[in-house]
């Protein structure tokens, strides 16, 4: 059995307590054992890091090496992309074609930022004195970065790209399911001299531990975090209650995907379909509300009852898969009690609900699931479950799709689907959502702005301003008067 090492330092170092099994939820099989880092090993990489950082030895590399080291990182992963691809879906569970988008797309991350490493510039400031007024943007320094299990490695170069492109040190914790991709990524880093020892640091291991390790730390500047809105909550405290380190936070979402009766009818039932059941629908940005027009609701429910019923769900190695399981079992077992609640609150269940038959007893499938008759005050409609289960909810008018839509305490994305430009430009100025799609739902860009409204995060990574999450602004300002200020 593989045993995994934490990376610290630029070197590979075994782990003192190896007991985390590494698990394919599509057989339940174990693949590798990995490192719970003690609170001591998370230490050491944060100092690794710290040492790094300081030293200059990264920060103080020209842009232009610090965006070849980024492509050349980018054209290391291309060439490893059907090995990370399997890696991933057999650590996940997500279908082998959602893996090989997800590996292009991080490669894709770190060409995006490897080319605007060159691109970085201050300011000058208009002041009105007789001075040069200068603004420098410098990196943030030690940069902890916790991310979740539903796109180990996308999300790892989400957040290590722009932190290499400005400059900082990283000590990724990847989520405790799903580390393959991570130390795979630190492989081919460790394999890469341009890049010096401790700029990139691995530790897996236990969010209590690892993680709460990193947000408390004095010696880290900065945590970005994707994940549950409740972890995000305790990491604001703890940045509060150490250095204040500069936090951003990804969270949950309970987005509303929005049908009016005019929208083109065929495009309409996919993008509902695939708004919630893409990746099992273990997506932050999920179409978990379908809010459908009264007119078409009953027709509109059919059809994407019969589209969903044909998704093939199956071993997610297969390439015409277009379901896995579940991350793990422990995670479907909390989607089911969603939906027993939803059975419970009056809520009805039109499609699936079942562990389908015919697969590994130790695997993790769950069919996609369908609720009718939803009422917006219910669990199911009001709660992020992260899994392939939707929420079906009839509205009558404009003004009414708008007040379900706002109607959570999330504001992570929504998509509406109309032919009319004038009702799609006006539902998009009313939705309170960091995402909008029309008459589409899920597409991301690392050329464009992703995060949350109200609580489903603070502040917003990628695209030209993700970068400024990893800089700081200096002011400069140099007196050009040589007098002396002539004030006593
Ligand atoms: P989580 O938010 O607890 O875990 C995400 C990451 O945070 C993992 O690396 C974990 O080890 C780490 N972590 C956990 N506790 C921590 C702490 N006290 N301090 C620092 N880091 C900590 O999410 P979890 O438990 O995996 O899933 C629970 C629910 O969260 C899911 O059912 C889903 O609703 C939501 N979720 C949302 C995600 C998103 O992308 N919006 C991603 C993952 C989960
Ligand atoms: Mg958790």
């Amino acid at each position: 059995m593989d045993t995994l090492p934490l990376y610290i330092g630029g070197r590979f170092v075994p782990g003192t307590d190896v007991s985390q099994p590494v698990v394919n939820p599509a057989s339940g099989a174990v693949l590798a054992m990995a490192t719970r880092a003690t609170r001591e090993e998370t230490r050491a990489a944060v100092d690794a890091a710290r040492d790094a950082f300081d030293s200059g030895v990264w920060s103080g590399a020209t842009a232009m090496k610090r965006g070849q080291v980024l492509l050349e990182i980018a054209r290391r992963l291309r060439a490893a992309a059907p090995e990370l691809a399997r890696l991933e879906t057999e650590n996940m569970g997500k279908p082998i074609i959602e893996s090989e988008f997800d590996v292009a797309d991080a490669a894709t991350c770190f060409e995006y930022y490897g080319g605007l490493a060159t691109k970085i510039t201050g300011d000058v400031n208009p002041v009105p004195d007789d001075a040069l007024s200068l603004t420098l943007k410098e990196p943030v320094g030690v940069c902890a970065q916790i991310i979740p299990w539903n796109y180990p490695l996308l999300m790892a170069a989400w957040k290590i790209a722009p932190a290499l492109c400005a400059g900082c040190t990283v000590v990724l914790k990847p989520a405790e399911a799903t580390p393959l991709t991570a130390l795979a990524l630190a492989r081919i880093l460790g394999d890469f001299a341009d890049l010096p020892p401790g700029v990139v640091n691995v530790v897996t291991g236990d969010g209590p531990v690892v993680g709460a390790e990193l947000t408390a730390s004095p010696r880290v500047d900065k945590v970005a975090f994707t994940g549950s809105t409740a972890t995000g909550r305790s990491i604001l405290r703890a940045a509060a209650d150490s250095n204040l380190k500069r936090v951003t936070l990804e969270l949950g979402g309970k987005s509303p995907n929005i049908f009016f009766a005019d929208a083109d009818w065929d495009a309409a039932v996919e993008g509902a379909v695939f708004g919630v059941f893409v990746n099992q629908g273990e997506v932050c940005s999920a179409g978990s509300r379908i809010l459908v027009e009264k007119s078409i609701h009953a027709k509109f429910l059919e059809a994407i009852v019969e589209k969903a019923k044909r998704i093939r769900l199956g071993d997610p190695l297969v390439r015409e898969t277009r379901m896995g399981p579940l991350v793990t079992a422990a995670h479907r077992a909390r989607v089911l009690s969603y939906v027993e609640q939803g059975r419970h609150e009056g809520a009805r269940l039109v499609l699936g609900g079942q562990v389908p038959e015919g697969m590994p007893r130790e695997s993790a499938y769950l069919e996609p699931t369908i609720f009718d008759a939803v009422h917006p005050g219910m669990t199911i409609a009001q709660e992020e479950i992260f899994g392939p289960v939707v929420a079906v909810i009839p509205f009558t008018g404009e003004p009414e799709a708008i007040e379900l839509a706002n109607a959570t305490p999330y504001g992570l994305a929504g998509a509406v689907w109309t032919r009319d430009i004038f009702r799609a430009l006006r539902v998009v100025r009313k939705l309170r959502a960091g995402i909008v799609w029309v008459n589409h739902m899920q597409p991301t860009y690392v050329e464009a702005p992703w995060g949350g409204m109200k609580m489903s995060g603070a502040g917003r990574e990628l695209g030209r301003n993700g970068i400024d999450n990893y800089l700081e602004q200096k002011q400069v300002h140099i007196n050009l008067n040589e007098n002396p200020i002539g004030w006593y």
